[in-house]
């Protein structure tokens, strides 16, 4: 087979493997399984508070402080913070928010190794309160 007959082959493939990568600025899916994670708080009326305390220390500074992703950090990266109160953030469940603040993305980081999996499982019940239209 003639070097360019090959090259024309694998063209499709290359241009795929570019396009396919789950990069910055793509929507951010969590795998279907975290929809399965059990929350241990659900129902926990002290969550909430427990969260707010996570998320004052810790999130606004890119989400700002109402998560609506305008903390006074945000306009130093590269992807916008997402602003957690909008339907698109509201709509995923508990289950894939933990998981998406358990490993990170790019600039977002994992907080696996920095909170208590309590302490994430709480701070989603406060991304709750931020919910808006
Ligand atoms: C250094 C800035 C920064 C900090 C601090 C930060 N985030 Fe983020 N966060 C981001 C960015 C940027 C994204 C978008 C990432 C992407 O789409 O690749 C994001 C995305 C998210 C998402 C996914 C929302 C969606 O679109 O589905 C959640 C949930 C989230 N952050 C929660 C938190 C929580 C909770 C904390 C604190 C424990 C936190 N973040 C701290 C920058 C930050």
């Amino acid at each position: 087979m003639a070097k360019q007959t090959v090259i024309l082959l694998l063209l499709p493939f290359l241009l795929a493997a570019t396009i396919r990568t789950d990069g910055p600025g793509d929507p951010w899916k969590a795998p279907p399984q975290a929809d399965q994670l059990k929350d241990p708080l659900a129902g926990d009326p002290k969550a909430m508070r427990r969260g707010e305390k996570v998320f004052t220390a810790l999130c606004w500074t890119c989400h700002g402080m109402r998560g609506q992703g305008d903390g006074p950090n945000a306009s130093e990266l590269r992807v916008a913070p997402s602003d957690l109160g909008a339907p698109v953030v509201q709509a995923q469940t508990n289950g894939a928010l933990y998981w998406k603040i358990t490993h990170g993305r790019g600039e977002m980081a994992a907080y696996e190794q920095v909170l208590a999996s309590e302490e994430r499982w709480a701070v989603v019940h406060y991304l709750r309160i931020l919910a808006h239209p």
